[in-house]
């Protein structure tokens, strides 16, 4: 299954999101360098820029895969840089960003991976760059997400985030974004879930 791009943009106060560029590698360093990113979720162990240009480079081929997609929030005014056909290697598209400020603009990312097609449903993630926490963009590139992988043409039945329950912020935004709590996972990890057939993640929780 190829996984669509929102279009048109997904946008909303705060933010708007766009796909992952090659420009992006800096703040992609920096995220997963951050010790509370590091805690709450699974990053490389070397988190220096050549690995975050080839996780870049490649999320176009975990899209056309049916494995992930990823979307980076940046502040609605900045505009978009590729568009669906953005160019993973940084080349401006139709779009009207032009700042040339490497990853400067990124809030935050927001993405879907673990897709289950009998089940419907997605494993949501997500994190916010440090300086632009506390503002509404967590929550707001979750809801904004989420409404969209809800409806055509990804049209799932429910979206699964898996929230250490030691995490305030995250639960908050899960909860904020629509989510409610549905299972544990073995690990302890809150099962939170947003769609049509909630019942339907329980075993989500029970089996991972
Ligand atoms: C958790 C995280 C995503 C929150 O991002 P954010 O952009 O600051 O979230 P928001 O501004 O949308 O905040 C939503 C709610 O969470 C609350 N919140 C955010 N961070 C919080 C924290 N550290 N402790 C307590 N509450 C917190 C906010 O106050 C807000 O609640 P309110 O609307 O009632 O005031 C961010 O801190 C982060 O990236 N953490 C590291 C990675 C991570 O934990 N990812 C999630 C793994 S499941």
């Amino acid at each position: 299954m190829r996984l669509p791009l929102p279009e048109p943009t997904l946008a909303g106060m705060r933010c708007l999101l766009r796909p992952w560029e090659l420009r992006d590698a800096a703040t992609l360093v920096a995220a997963w360098s951050d010790p509370e990113v590091r805690r709450w979720l699974p990053v490389p162990d070397h988190a220096d820029r050549a690995a975050a240009a080839d996780w870049i480079a490649g999320e176009a081929d975990r899209r056309r895969a049916g494995l992930a997609l990823d979307l980076v929030a940046v502040e609605p005014g900045r505009g978009v840089l590729g568009g669906p056909d953005a160019d993973p290697v940084g080349r401006p598209g139709n779009g009207s960003d032009v700042s040339g400020e490497a990853g400067a603009d990124v809030l935050g990312e927001v993405g879907l991976s673990a897709f289950d097609p009998e089940r419907g449903a997605a494993l949501i993630g997500w994190w916010t760059v440090h300086r632009h926490r506390r503002r509404g963009v967590a929550t707001e590139m979750v809801r904004l997400l989420t409404t969209w992988a809800l409806g055509p043409p990804l049209g799932l039945e429910v979206l699964v985030a898996e929230v250490e329950p030691g995490n305030p912020g995250s639960l908050a935004v899960a909860l904020a974004a629509g989510y409610e709590e549905v299972g544990r996972r073995h690990d302890g990890r809150l099962v939170m879930a947003a769609g049509t057939v909630t019942g339907a993640v329980i075993g989500w929780g029970r089996g991972v």
